[in-house]
This record gives C-alpha cells, structure tokens and sequence, in this order.
C-alpha cells in the first residue's frame, strides 16, 4: 500500500498559503481543517507544508519523536535573535548537555522558596490595591508575574538589582518576536531588540560577576546555572547564562500572566464554582500565614480550574515541529521538511474525551469523573521529554494568586466580551476589567490574631488595618 500525505484544508492563497489567516485567526483555520478532514491535515504557510494534528493519540507521537525523526529547534528559529540560542532554540547536543542545569534550577526544593516569594509578591500587590477600586487584571498579571520572576530568581533585592528599566528592555524584545521577517531587517523594532538586548547583557553580566566573586552570598538562580556541572563537565559560560536567564522569563512570563488572567475571569464567569473555591479557601488558607506546600497541596477545586482554563485557554495554544525522518500518522506518512503542530483548538475539545467540552466544568478532572487523564489529551503544557519544566512553578503560582486575591477581596468582573488576544510569546485576554472591594479584616480572621499582627510588625497586616482605618476616617 502506497501511504499519501494528509489532505490539504481549504482556503489559502497562491503563494503565502495560509499564512495569513494562520496569524491573524489560527482558531478557525485548525478547527475548518478539523472539520473538513479529522485529526491530520495539511496546510500551506508560504512554501512550508505543515501538517497539523488532533488527539491524544497523535499527540503522542509527535512528543515522544521529538529529538528522533522530529527536531523541535528549527521552528522556534524566530526566537533565537531575540533569546539567543539555549533550551528549544539551541541545538539538540548543546540541549542535552544544559538539561542538568534546568533540571537543577526546577528541583523540588527549590519550589519551597519560590512558593514563598510568590506569596510575598502577591500579597504586595494586593496591599498595593487600596480599599476598593477597578484593576485590569490582564495588565496586573503582567506585572505582578514579572515580580515574582525578579524574586523567585534573583531574590529579594531584585528591584535594586535588575534595575527599573530591566522591564522595558524585556518588552522590547518580545515585542521584537516576528516569525515571519527575517529577524535582521533594518526595522525600528529590531533596533530597539539589539539596543535592548545590550543593555540586559551589560546588567546580567554584572549580576553574574558579583556572585562569582561572592557566591557565597548567593542562592539564586544565576548562582545555580554557574555551579551545576553540565552532562560534559563544563560549566555554562557567563553568556550562555545570560541566554538560560532570558529563555526562562521567555518561556514563563507571558504564558502565566496571560493563563492567570483568564483563570480570574473564568472564575468570576462562573460563581457557582467560585464558590467552591471560596470554600475551599476558607478551609485551607490562615490569613496572614503563608501558603506553603501543604495547603497548596490541599486546594484541590483551585488546580482542577487552572486545568480548565490550560484546556479552554492555553496561552501555547500550538507547538510545532520540523520533520527530519519520515513518520506515519495514521495512514498518512509526513515527509523530511514538512513542519507537523499540534492544535489545541481541537485536541481540547473532542468530544470522545472531554464532555460538553465548551463547557467551563472544572470538576470534570475529579476522580470521579477523570476526565483528560491521557497525559497527552491536554497539550497546553506541551508533552514528553520537553515538556514545561516550570509547569508547576506555573500552577502554583496561580493557585497563590487565585487564593489570596479571592480571600481578601470581593471582586465583580465588569468586561462582558474577554477575547483570546494572540501572541507571538503566547496567547492572553484582552482586557479584563475588575471592580474590588477589599473583606474587612473582621471577616477574615479575629481580633487577637489581627491585634498580634499588627503589634508583631506583620507588614501586610499593618497595611491592611492602615487602609482600613483610612477608609473609615473619610
Ligand atoms: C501557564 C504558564 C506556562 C505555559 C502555558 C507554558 C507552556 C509551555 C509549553 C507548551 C512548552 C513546550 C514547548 C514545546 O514542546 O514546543 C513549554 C516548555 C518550557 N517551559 Fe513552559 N509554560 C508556562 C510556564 C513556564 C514557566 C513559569 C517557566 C519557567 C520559569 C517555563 C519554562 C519552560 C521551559 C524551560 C521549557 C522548555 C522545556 C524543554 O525544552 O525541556 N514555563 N512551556
């Protein structure tokens, strides 16, 4: 039997294909595909074949035949200019050699101290909120993400350290990201990513000086990366550091921001379930103690809706992959050259896997009912050996700022129409405005407990019976 190669969907334009529709609205594009041929089909984005598949299944195959008959460098191209070449966008020997030093900066120890400078960080801003007010939560969560990331990986003095224009530059860069120009064209946006670029490296590079001539003094993540031996031996030099440092806040920063985003407002969408998060909150989470490991632990209803909101609203909604030996999907065989994606907009909502899955219903992940327990079901997180290493780094951050903000605040979504607004770096909502009101603290725990804290110097607490006081004044 002679295999074929998968069918091509419709539309599409001479020349560019449908490269087009695939930036402007890929949603459509894989669900039309989808409809019109099943789980594989082709399409064109300017000379580039591409096929696109659906399912767990198929899936699979694409994860685990990463670094074997597919290579997963190639399509991440477009990000080298800007992150430099390091975990997918470096080549399969040097990733290979550098995954000591990833697996190191991720290891379960280490979680306990970027659990508690999420709980810092997120208290601050909620502090930083006043009484009441309005708050787009799709900006704040940029924000607030950026804060944890300063001080989960640099540690508590990361303001004074990275400085206040560390930020912009990063901004510039990603506004920079263009998959389909070549990236060194002489546009103003480009030059403004190599400006920026330089200036980050002057600064990290001098982080990274301080803590070689005092590592002692250190216990970070630059300090991590430049003691982990590497699979070789050797050790990442100083600009390979700089590149392992911008990968991960590429990697990690939008995508949380803009999934926590849409948590809140899938939440707020949905009060009969965020009520049993309330609940939930009210059971596990002590104001003014932190959250630990163990509550979060505990916060089971919180992490079945960030599973919901990865499957309804990943913020990777696609990864893709070049093909570097034929491979067999289906009946189909891919040919070497042809680029293969997942699609998200379709593998999340099959209905032989998940039930009315337009549906917001967290409690489909219980036990009970256990759905989209194949691993490679839900492809917001990717899948197999590259697989996001920060994933529950991810999570539990949302899950602190989920808790935290529905423990001390009353909060109506006012925004009526949120949008999937698409990325190059990743996907999030548009605006996603919220009016607030701060609990009283009476409400949230006794007066002894508030009494000691204040007295004991508990900075938030302080705030918080500050601005209360305030309010009350007016
Ligand atoms: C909601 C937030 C996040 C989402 C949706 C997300 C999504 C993904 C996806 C889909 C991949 C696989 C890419 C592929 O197979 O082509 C990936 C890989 C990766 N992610 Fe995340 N990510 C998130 C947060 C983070 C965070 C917070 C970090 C680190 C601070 C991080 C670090 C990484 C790294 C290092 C890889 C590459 C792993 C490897 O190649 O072995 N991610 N992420």
């Amino acid at each position: 039997m002679t295999s074929t190669v998968p069918p091509m969907v419709s539309g599409g334009y001479p020349v560019v294909g449908h490269l087009f529709e695939m930036l402007r609205d890929r949603e459509s594009l894989f669900k039309r595909g989808y409809a019109e041929h099943g789980d594989v089909f082709t399409m064109k984005l300017g000379p580039q074949q591409v096929a696109v598949i659906t399912g767990a299944d198929y899936n699979q195959e694409m994860y685990t035949q990463t670094d074997k008959a597919l290579n997963m460098q190639d399509g991440y191209s477009f990000l080298k200019e800007s992150i430099g070449e390091v975990l997918f966008t470096a080549s399969k020997e040097a990733y290979y050699n550098q995954r000591p030093a990833l697996m190191q900066v991720f290891r379960r120890e280490r979680m306990v101290d970027y659990i508690q400078a999420m709980n810092i960080e997120v208290q601050r801003w909620l502090d930083s909120l006043g009484q009441m007010g309005e708050v787009d939560i799709t900006q704040a969560m940029l924000h607030l993400t950026q804060a944890v990331a300063g001080r989960a990986f640099i540690g508590p003095d990361y303001e004074e350290e990275l400085g206040p224009e560390f930020w912009e530059h990063y901004g510039a860069i990603s506004a920079s990201l263009d998959p389909v120009l070549p990236p060194n064209l002489p546009l103003p946006k480009f030059r403004r990513r190599d400006q920026a670029k330089k200036k980050i490296n002057e600064k990290l590079n001098s982080l990274i000086q301080k803590r070689r001539e005092h590592p002692e003094q250190y216990d970070d993540l630059i300090t991590t990366l430049l003691t982990t031996p590497l699979k070789d031996g050797s050790i990442l030099p100083d600009d390979t550091i700089v590149t392992m440092f911008m990968g991960l806040i590429f990697a990690g920063h939008e995508t949380t921001a803009g999934q926590a985003a849409w948590l809140i407002a899938l939440l707020l969408q949905h009060p009969d379930y965020l009520d049993l998060v309330k609940t939930e909150i009210h059971e596990h989470v002590t104001y003014g103690q932190p959250i630990d490991a163990g509550v979060l632990h505990d916060l089971t209803h919180i992490y079945y809706a960030i599973d919901e909101t990865t499957r309804m609203r990943p913020s990777a909604d696609t990864q893709i992959r070049t093909v570097e030996a034929p491979i067999m999907i289906g009946e189909y065989e891919i040919p070497v050259g042809w680029r293969m994606m997942v699609s998200s907009a379709t593998s999340h909502f099959k209905t032989d896997v998940f039930e009315n899955p337009y549906e917001f219903d967290p409690l489909r992940y219980s036990p009970e009912r256990g759905e989209g327990k194949n691993p490679f079901a839900i492809v917001g997180f990717g899948g197999g050996i590259h697989k996001c290493t920060g994933m529950n780094f991810a999570k539990n951050e949302m899950a602190v700022i989920t808790s935290l903000f529905f423990q001390q605040f009353q909060a109506e979504l006012l925004s009526d129409d949120i949008q999937v607004v698409s990325g190059n770096g990743a996907n999030h909502p548009s605006e996603v405005r919220v009016r607030y009101q701060r609990k009283p603290l009476s409400k949230l725990t006794d007066a002894n407990t508030i009494r000691e804290g204040v007295e004991g110097g508990c900075p938030h607490m302080q705030q918080h019976a500050a601005t209360e006081a305030a309010t009350e004044q007016e």
